[in-house]
């Protein structure tokens, strides 16, 4: 599930942020009250986190502690739905699969048109 929210998490930012004070990120200088907006699948896509970073590989693990990757934020307004959105999706994909072990993709994917969010209008499957 980790390595499945890494790749292609459905939130790619979080909301604004204004900066309360003066600070330094990775050498850039962002001042009071300039707005922010961390770009989450930027950091989930990073090749000095993560090799060949666009490659779904379930079987990667994360380097550090924890679950690596920032699909569901960081810090204090990490997301508070975080456990049941891994526990809902483990469970609909393992009965998916388990369901129908021949399950494959039967055209490309339609993508909603939603800035700042990754949602499936369609996805034709065919079940095996
Ligand atoms: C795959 C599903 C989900 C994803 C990818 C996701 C992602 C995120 C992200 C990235 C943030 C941080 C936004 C920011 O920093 O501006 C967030 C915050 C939040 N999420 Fe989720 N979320 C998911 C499901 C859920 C569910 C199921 C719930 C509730 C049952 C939930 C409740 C919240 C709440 C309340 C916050 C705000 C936390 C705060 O601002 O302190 N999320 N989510």
């Amino acid at each position: 599930m980790h390595e499945l929210m890494r790749w292609g998490g459905p939130v790619l930012a979080t909301r604004i942020r204004f900066a309360a004070e003066d600070v330094e990120v990775g050498g850039q200088l962002i001042r009071a009250g300039e707005i922010v907006q961390p770009v989450l699948v930027s950091s989930n896509h990073d090749p000095r986190e993560y090799p060949e970073p666009d490659r779904l590989d379930v079987t990667r693990r994360p380097a550090g502690r924890g679950e690596g990757h920032v699909g569901f934020g960081h810090g204090a307004h990490y997301c508070l739905g975080a456990a049941l959105a891994r526990q809902e999706g483990e469970v609909a994909l393992r009965a998916l699969v388990e369901r129908h072990p021949g399950l494959a993709l039967d055209a490309e994917p339609e993508w909603m048109p939603m800035p700042g969010m990754r949602r499936l209008a369609r996805l034709p499957l065919r079940l095996g």
